[in-house]
């Protein structure tokens, strides 16, 4: 196993075969592009039992994932794919950057689910960008791939509004990655976990998510795991 990459929350390997790699997730964690950090042993296993199970229903739902399979606690065998620069940004209620940006109120229901792309370039701290922007940085091949990215992105919302509600969450927003796989088809990759969605318990509102970290609000792990035995029952 060669160490191919290293991120902030993630390692990957190479292995055999040339399309597989391993992806490890790792117990750091990071908020505002890195300035804040920290470790909570056992965050990476509980992320990956997270993923792993939210893009195996998603495969079923018809959205092509990376995913092959759990390899143990803290890897999973996944496709090689080249990632795809732009993260793509859905929300259904304001928060974050968008409550900030526009001045909403957290917590606002919007009139409608927004899909957002931000470029994925750690120097320029992740900008929001539009269409054109995507289209002149070659971040993808011509404009009928950012439909797709937002056509796929809705629909991962669509599965997860209902997923998480049946698990008694509210799905404020979320972020998703897509790779290009080595038939050129367009996949979902990296992550979908607490650390990358606002979850907000349905009932009390009480937060489930990274922003218990970037808004020091307590103790993650317990959150972490009680979203994980939510969704596994
Ligand atoms: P934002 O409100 O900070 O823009 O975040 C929107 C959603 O995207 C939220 O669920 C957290 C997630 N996100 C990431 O997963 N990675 C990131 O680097 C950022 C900025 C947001």
């Amino acid at each position: 196993m060669e160490l191919l990459y290293e991120g902030k929350a993630k390692r990957i390997y190479s292995t055999k075969h040339q399309d597989e790699v391993i992806c490890e997730f790792k117990d750091s964690l990071t908020a505002f592009n890195g300035e804040k950090k920290d470790t909570q042993k056992g965050k990476g296993a509980l992320n990956l039992a997270i993923t792993t199970l939210i893009f195996q229903e998603l495969e079923k739902a018809g959205i092509p994932t990376h995913l092959i399979r759990k390899l143990d606690n803290t890897k999973q065998l996944v496709k090689k794919c080249e990632i795809i620069l732009i993260e793509v940004v859905v929300r259904n209620i304001a928060a974050g950057s968008l409550a900030k940006r526009l001045g909403l109120k957290e917590g606002e229901r919007l009139p409608f689910t927004i899909v957002e792309f931000y470029y994925k370039k750690d120097e320029l701290n992740d900008p929001l960008i539009n269409d054109d922007h995507a289209m002149i940085l070659n971040l993808v091949k011509d404009r009928k791939e950012l439909e797709l990215l937002r056509e796929y992105g809705k629909k991962i919302n669509t599965f997860l509004i209902d997923f998480f509600d049946k698990a008694g969450m509210t799905l404020v927003d979320f972020k998703v990655e897509f790779g290009r796989d080595a038939k050129g088809n367009i996949i979902l990759a990296d992550e979908i976990t607490p650390d990358s969605c606002r979850l907000w318990d349905k009932k009390t509102g009480k937060k489930l998510d990274k922003d218990i970290f970037r808004q020091d609000l307590g103790d993650l792990m317990s959150a972490y795991k009680e979203v994980l035995q939510r969704i596994s029952q």
